[in-house]
């Protein structure tokens, strides 16, 4: 495999899956001497080859943060980006100049930037009303979106979202507008649904359940109830719950317009999935430093190698690294202990400090250690780790200093202690 490959630690993932090894269960010791790879993202995103990198990881971790601060960093580096936000917080997304909805990408101003960068939020009911305009007549698209059931699945259906995403970004790459599509996906609470979603919706769209559904109306009620059974009418009562009384009526005229776009809905999910596997794809899972979060990422990433898709390495974003590793939580203690004994001026201001970097560095040991029980479930797998910015991400000097954390050198960091790491391998004894 080429070089590329190799520094992503693409190859790695294949051989975890090969030996079988499964994710980091709580029971899992950290082995010793299991020291993650860099993952560079300087060279990812600077390589004309990356065509689509993907961030995904569970709700609130920093997937649209990581996004747009990779898609900025591209920019300055020549790049002709796009990054598809799909939830950002409306400081950041006003910072970026999204503060319509429009559905498509606008140019956010970047001085001295070489390259260009442009941002879009994702507005799924827009995509959805699209795909239907572009698959069908007038009258036909017209039906369909006055329909009650397709405006509660354009906008509520659980899946939507994130199909809708894979449908703009198969729309962005198709366009050859740029040569970098950077995508945030859905805040879902498990990443895997990321993946699992144009699966579901292409097989609820392909007509098996609304087949399901809609049986009693074809079949002429009752019979038609008595013949798909008890699982049906629970099934039933709850969408008419969810959706109110008119469904069935609904749902037939939506089956019978959609009728024609089935086949079109398919090849498209079928279509996207397949621009994920391509070379030209990356996959970058951010994870908080805890224990669910890494727990999610280790489903993530066992899932990318199974399905052969290009995974670039694990960001651990908003790490607690200390200001100083030579000073144990212990020593530190101690040290807080007897300053404050001892008395005097500033006793209690270094007592003070002192305590402070005895909490730091434990919580840092703690980061660390879930971060090798990732490591030795994935000893592959690239990592770096941000650290946590004081306030939030909100303006681009906040992006920036967030690029840095992503793309700056492995080594370069205060303390020196690599940026695959929260701290050093070898700690001071305690
Ligand atoms: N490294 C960081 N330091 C400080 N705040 C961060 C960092 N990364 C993300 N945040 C903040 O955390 C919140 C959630 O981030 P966001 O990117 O929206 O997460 P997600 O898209 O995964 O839900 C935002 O308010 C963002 O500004
Ligand atoms: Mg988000």
């Amino acid at each position: 495999m080429s070089e590329r490959a190799s520094s992503r630690g693409e190859h790695s993932s294949e051989r975890a899956t090969s030996r079988g090894e499964h994710s980091t269960g709580p029971g899992t010791t950290p082995q010793q001497g299991h020291t993650a790879p860099a993952l560079d993202l300087a060279a990812l995103v600077a390589d004309p080859d990356t065509r689509i990198v993907v961030c995904c990881g569970s709700g609130g971790v920093g997937k649209t943060t990581t996004s747009a601060a990779l898609a900025l960093a591209a920019a300055e580096a020549g790049r002709t980006v796009v990054v598809l936000t799909i939830d950002p917080a409306r400081r950041l997304a006003q910072s970026l100049g999204l503060e319509e909805l429009d559905n498509e990408p606008r140019q956010v101003e970047v001085p001295g930037a070489s390259g260009r960068l442009d941002a879009m939020m994702l507005d799924m009911k827009r995509t959805f009303d699209d795909v239907v305009t572009a698959h069908s007549t007038p009258e036909r698209a017209e039906q369909i979106m006055v329909n009650p059931f397709y405006q509660a699945l354009s906008s509520s259906f659980a899946g939507t979202q994130e199909y809708m995403a894979m449908e703009k970004l198969g729309q962005l790459r198709a366009s050859e507008r740029w040569d970098l599509v950077i995508v945030d996906t859905p805040p879902s609470r498990s990443a895997l649904d990321f993946l699992d979603a144009p699966n579901r919706m292409s097989r609820f769209l392909d007509g098996t359940m609304i087949r399901l559904l809609t049986a009693p109306a074809r079949a002429g009620g009752r019979a038609g109830v008595r013949l798909v059974g008890a699982g049906f009418m629970i099934f039933s009562r709850i969408i008419s719950k969810i959706l109110g009384g008119q469904l069935l009526t609904d749902i037939s005229a939506f089956v019978s317009a959609l009728d024609t776009m089935f086949g079109g809905f398919r090849e498209r999910a079928t279509a996207t999935y397949e621009l994920l596997r391509q070379p030209g794809t990356s996959f970058v899972v951010v994870a908080a430093p805890e224990p669910d979060a890494l727990r999610e990422a280790s489903y993530f990433v066992d899932r990318l190698s199974t399905e052969g898709m290009p995974l670039a390495g694990l960001v651990l974003n908003r790490t607690h690294p200390p200001a100083t590793t030579q000073l144990s939580a212990t020593r530190a203690e101690a040290a807080a202990e007897a300053v404050a004994e001892a008395g005097g001026k500033g006793a209690k201001l270094a007592a003070g400090a002192l305590r402070v970097h005895a909490e730091r560095m434990t919580l840092a040991i703690r980061e660390q250690r879930l971060a090798d029980r990732f490591t030795s479930a994935h000893p592959e797998v690239g990592i770096r780790t941000v650290p946590a910015a004081a306030g939030d991400v909100h303006d681009l000097d906040g992006l920036r200093t967030m690029a840095a954390a992503l793309l700056g050198a492995e080594g370069d960091t205060p303390t020196g202690t690599p940026r695959s790491r929260v701290l050093p391998v070898r700690q001071p004894a305690s």
